[in-house]
């Protein structure tokens, strides 16, 4: 159950690469409003299962250690980098890679994991508002949200974004099996029974295929001003 109904969520869902984490994270820091990354808490879970030597198929233990995990965000000032705290420990860098997606990914299908996630992602629910990016976040865990926004592009686009992305970090990337991994990753965030990625029945969905970062957010922040006035 969500208590805190009157503090206003945005949210903004969309496959890997739609540009939804830098999108969120440039609107958060514009609307002075927290931000979750609902994937990197998928992510996370992953670095803390391999971490305890939990097996991916024990989803008991995996749902536990889910609840307990102590995970924060602190945005770096001046940009749109957020480091991850996992445990106390900074892991940004770590939950980045393609590996710690796929993990990610297949935590994200197991439906306890889901459940014992929910309660997490409710907490950053904080004053004065919560922009919230992920798959499910409007669908599933904020229905509430006041603006629930789905951003699409190519799944060429896509893989093109997360090869740059990467190898401007400094990792050694392949275009052609980014792309794959992309493909193989829709398909199963769409595919699977818990969740699955789709918009919410009452999303705003934006192709950004052809527009770049700065050209979302502002089309995000005039449709979220249509809605919502600072009180
Ligand atoms: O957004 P991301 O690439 O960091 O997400 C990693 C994986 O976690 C992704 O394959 C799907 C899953 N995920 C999810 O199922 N629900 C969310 N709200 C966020 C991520």
């Amino acid at each position: 159950m969500n208590h805190t109904p009157s503090i206003p969520v945005l949210t903004i869902d969309g496959p890997s690469g739609s540009g939804k984490g830098t999108v969120g994270q440039l609107l958060a820091q514009r609307l002075g409003w927290h931000f979750l990354d609902s994937g990197a808490l998928y992510r996370a879970l992953g670095v803390a299962a391999n971490r305890a030597e939990v097996d991916l198929g024990d989803k008991a233990a995996l749902a536990r250690l889910a609840m307990t995990m102590d995970i924060h965000f602190r945005p770096r000032s001046g940009g749109d980098v957020v480091d991850v705290l996992l445990n106390g420990e900074e892991v940004g860098d770590r939950l980045r890679t393609e590996e710690s997606g796929r993990r990610a990914s297949i935590l994200a299908a197991i439906p306890e994991i889901r459940l014992a996630l929910l309660q997490k992602q409710h907490s950053f629910r904080q004053p004065p508002g919560l922009v919230a990016d992920g798959r499910d976040m409007g669908s599933a865990v904020f229905p509430d949200a006041i603006l629930k926004v789905y951003l699409t592009a190519t799944p060429e686009v896509r893989a093109e974004r997360r090869y740059k992305q990467l190898k401007d970090k400094g990792f050694d990337v392949n275009l052609r099996r980014l792309l794959d991994e992309i493909r193989e990753r829709d398909a199963r965030d769409a595919g699977r029974e818990a969740s699955p990625l789709k918009p919410a029945n009452d999303a705003c969905i934006l192709d950004t295929s052809q527009l770049d970062i700065s050209g979302v957010v502002e089309r995000v922040y005039g449709l979220l001003r249509e809605r919502h006035r600072p009180g």
